[in-house]
């Protein structure tokens, strides 16, 4: 199926912009310094569904991920929740920067989607 393409260098770090691929939300997040080093500190073994940080990323500044909350689909708010990454209202899923579950009835953490980076700014997804 067809990828996208999509400029990121417009995207101020701890920021996330939305792009749709397939008819479904992907969430592009610039991640800090600070969000890095704090994902990179989760205690994997902790996690409903243990995964490094390095293993869901490219680069570590930036998060790519399919906006689908893997409770029961519904899109979940980049920007919020306790976990400082993305939170679904629906039933209360709680996703970290890494956009990993700790926290509701999700039983997954966010899908990557396969992507690639054309060069510095630009993004192919898909
Ligand atoms: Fe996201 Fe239920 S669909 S918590």
């Amino acid at each position: 199926l067809a990828s996208i393409e999509v400029e990121i260098g417009d995207i101020p770090e701890g920021t996330s912009k939305t792009f749709e691929w397939r008819g479904k939300p992907v969430f592009v997040r610039h991640r800090t310094a600070e969000e890095i080093a704090r994902e990179k500190a989760v205690v994997v073994s902790e996690l409903r569904d243990p995964q490094q940080d390095s293993e869901r990323v490219q680069k570590e500044e930036w998060s790519v991920l399919i906006g689908v909350c893997t409770h029961l689909g519904c899109v979940p708010i980049a920007g919020a929740g306790d976990f400082g990454g993305y939170y679904c209202p629906c039933h209360g899923s709680h996703y970290d920067a890494s956009g990993r579950i700790r926290k509701g009835p999700a039983p997954l953490n966010l899908e990557v989607p396969a992507y690639k980076f054309k060069d510095e700014n630009t993004l192919v997804v898909g």
